[in-house]
């Protein structure tokens, strides 16, 4: 049968979204088929919840599936590590007898169906075993990024609760060893809730020690597992016998995944099984065009939406070759890395982010390196994770000689929500500096403040008209009254999205960033109002703003303008670097916060809202319009020069403000 046009299956998907998913969700394979109808409302809550009451397990169909239907001895995974200088490859057999294995083993220390696990691990095939170890009993997996300091785990330990937390002993930045034990230890003390066991994977580059004393707050099933000692060595529950697949409802959590909102606490986005595997095996062949057999890389940490959704889960739906990249665009060992990889494993389809790629052309800036490698198993470059400047998008397409596709996406959709849909016939062609059309089951909508559809070529806030597809957050972990605040409440009928963007006449969508205090570091999103949380704790600060500045390299890059309390008199240079450090030691060294200024004032409402958008115009250099809600325009002019003094941002450019 012929595939219908994109513009046939994005009309079909929003005239009559319970047939167009219940098609789709017909070709996985369910232990139980969802009953009609497929979109219902959690009797509960009220919210929307696909495919209620069918039956199916994500790792039986990542891995049993392929093994039983002529892909055991087809590579599933490749691990590619030039920090380790190692490759490896697992067959969709080894990946299942790993898997089971491991399964069995966290069974054996007593993890049960809903219990969460919390991973803190590199781009490890470990970790992907252990997600889809997880996935395999039913417990919940909620993966860590490897940056984050102890203090942002220990939020995320006490959110999730988690019986068990797996790591790995360090990780590799560059040649720069980074010991996880002890940070997870570190987190653990820090934590209220204290996970039964940690489960440690052991590098040979840096061996963890290891907490042998019982876990007196153990809540295992058995009198011989609580005799275990607290920390297990990884290779140890690999020797468990292996178990099988628990059929799970499709609306049970696959994951939770911690993002950055407007506060300090971090919002655990929730992922179910059904809507998932549906969704995410329909992007890979609708999306990005590969089929099974085809070897996808996402060059992103698995502590991402994108690692989750297109290193692991995305490729194994499929039956593609998966590449787990542990290492840089740069720097290990150069340049060139990304096209090596290309050419090692035949690589169909990168997907990186933009920041990624100018990191490469900083380095080489003629794109040289990329002719020293065979790239031609290349057929498209996606990118995602900030708007990609034309600039880069141009750069790319040249030196891979392929299409370039920006996509926009968030940690809550899972799955991208504009996009090139390069597998669908008659799709529009990419444009530089546009993420493309709405995907099928995404109805995009540009509003304005008080939720009315703006005119075409207005810039407005980017929302979805409900219901949102499958594969998208059905709920926050335990916190349903903050989903429907932060995303429902607003406009009624949509999800909104927090980014701002237009669409154009020929129906193309631009998104320009974000519309409330959340910033986008090298493709990483974090809370302003988190960091000024952090900083306003210093015993100097009286009160500060934190703006993302402009970066070439990262996108944004963070910087504080901190107000010092009366009698407070530090040396600057001696406060900026208290502060610098105590955001590394607080969030991570990847928050890139490296410069804070002091100032007399901060410019405010008259009732006492901080100016941040205007604050951050001025430091890009933008023009802006002075707001009339001020309460003293002169603020802007101190600030102005004390960002010029300390060359902070592009303030000295700044043309004069207009009323
Ligand atoms: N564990 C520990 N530390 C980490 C870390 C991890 N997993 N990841 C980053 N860091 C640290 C880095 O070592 C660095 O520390 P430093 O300040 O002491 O040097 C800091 O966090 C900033 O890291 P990063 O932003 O990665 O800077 P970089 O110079 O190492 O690399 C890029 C710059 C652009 C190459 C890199 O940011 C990159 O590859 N970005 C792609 C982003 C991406 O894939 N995003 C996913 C969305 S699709
Ligand atoms: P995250 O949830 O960390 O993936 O971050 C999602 C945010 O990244 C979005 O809300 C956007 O602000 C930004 N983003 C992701 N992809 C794009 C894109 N293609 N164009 C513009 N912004 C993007």
């Amino acid at each position: 049968m012929k595939t219908p046009t994109y513009a046939a299956q994005h009309a079909a998907s929003l005239h009559d979204p319970e047939a167009f998913w219940a098609g789709l969700a017909g070709q996985l394979h369910w232990f139980q088929e969802p009953p009609r109808p497929v979109l219902s409302q959690d009797p509960d809550t009220g919210l929307d919840r696909w495919f209620r009451g069918g039956k199916l397990n994500t790792s039986w169909l990542c891995l049993d599936y392929h093994v039983a239907n002529g892909r055991a001895d087809q590579v599933s995974l490749v691990y590619d590590s030039p920090v380790t200088g190692q490759v490896r490859r697992y067959t969709y057999r080894e990946l299942l007898d790993l898997t089971s294995r491991f399964a069995g083993g966290l069974r054996q220390l007593g993890v049960r169906q809903g219990d969460r696990v919390i991973l803190y691990m590199p781009n490890l095939p470990e970790a992907v075993i252990t997600m889809l170890a997880c996935a395999r009993l039913g417990a919940v997996h909620s993966v860590v990024f490897g940056g984050f300091a102890p203090h942002e785990l220990a939020a995320r330990i006490n959110d999730a609760e988690p019986y068990v937390l797996v790591c790995a002993s360090a990780g590799l930045e560059f040649d720069k060893v980074i010991p996880y034990k002890p940070l997870v230890d570190a987190a653990i003390a820090l934590a209220r809730h204290q996970p039964a066991h940690v489960v440690v994977l052991q590098r040979d580059f840096c061996r963890a020690e290891m907490n042998v004393t019982t876990s007196k707050d153990s809540q295992l099933a058995s009198e011989d597992n609580r005799k275990l000692p607290r920390d297990v060595d990884f290779q140890h529950l690999l020797q468990a016998a292996p178990v099988e697949a628990v059929p799970l409802d499709a609306t049970d959590p696959l994951y939770i995944l911690y993002t950055s909102g407007t506060t300090g606490k971090p919002k655990g986005v929730v992922r179910d099984n059904g809507g998932h595997a549906v969704a995410l095996k329909y992007s890979m062949a609708a999306i990005f065009g590969v089929q099974p057999g085809d070897t996808f890389w996402a060059a992103s940490d698995i502590g991402w939406a994108v690692g989750h959704s297109y290193s692991v889960y995305g490729p194994l739906l499929h039956g593609c070759t998966s590449v787990l990249f542990e290492g840089k665009p740069v720097r290990t060992p150069d340049a060139g890395t990304f096209w090596r990889v290309i050419q090692d494993h035949q690589v169909r389809v990168l997907f990186t982010a933009p920041t990624a790629i100018r990191a490469i052309k900083k380095e080489d800036p003629t794109g040289q390196l990329a002719q020293q490698y065979n790239v031609s198993s290349l057929q498209h470059l996606f990118v995602a994770g900030e708007r990609c400047d034309p600039a880069t998008y141009a750069w790319a397409g040249t030196t891979l000689g392929v299409p370039v596709v920006d996509h926009w996406w968030q940690t809550e959709s899972g799955w991208p929500m504009l996009a090139t849909l390069v597998g669908l016939p008659a799709m529009p062609a990419p444009r530089a500096g546009s993420a493309g059309h709405p995907v099928p089951g995404y109805d995009v909508q540009i509003l304005d403040e008080a939720g009315q559809p703006v005119p075409i070529g207005t810039t407005g806030l980017v929302a979805v008209r409900l219901p949102l597809p499958p594969g998208c957050l059905p709920t926050l972990w335990q916190d349903e009254a903050r989903f429907c605040s932060a995303y429902l409440d607003t406009f009624p009928g949509y999800y909104l999205s927090g980014d701002g963007g237009y669409q154009d006449a020929g129906g193309y969508f631009y998104i320009m960033g974000r519309v409330d205090d959340v910033i986008n570091v090298a493709g990483h999103r974090l809370s302003t109002g988190e960091l000024e949380e952090l900083l306003a704790a210093h015993p100097a600060v009286a009160e500060c703003a934190v703006l993302g500045i402009a970066c070439e390299l990262r996108g944004q890059v963070p910087v504080g303008l901190v107000v010092l309390k009366d009698g407070q008199n530090p040396e600057e240079t001696q406060l900026e670097q208290e502060l610098v450090q105590l955001i590394r030691t607080q969030i991570g060294a990847l928050a890139c916060f490296r410069q804070a200024a002091v100032v007399a004032r901060l410019p405010k409402t008259r009732s006492g809202k901080i100016l941040r958008k205007t604050l951050r115009q001025l430091a890009d250099g933008e023009p802006f319009t002075i707001p009339s809600t001020i309460d003293d325009p002169l603020i802007l002019d101190e600030i102005r020069q004390v960002l010029a003094r300390r060359a902070i941002g592009q303030a000295f450019d700044t043309p004069p403000a207009s009323r």
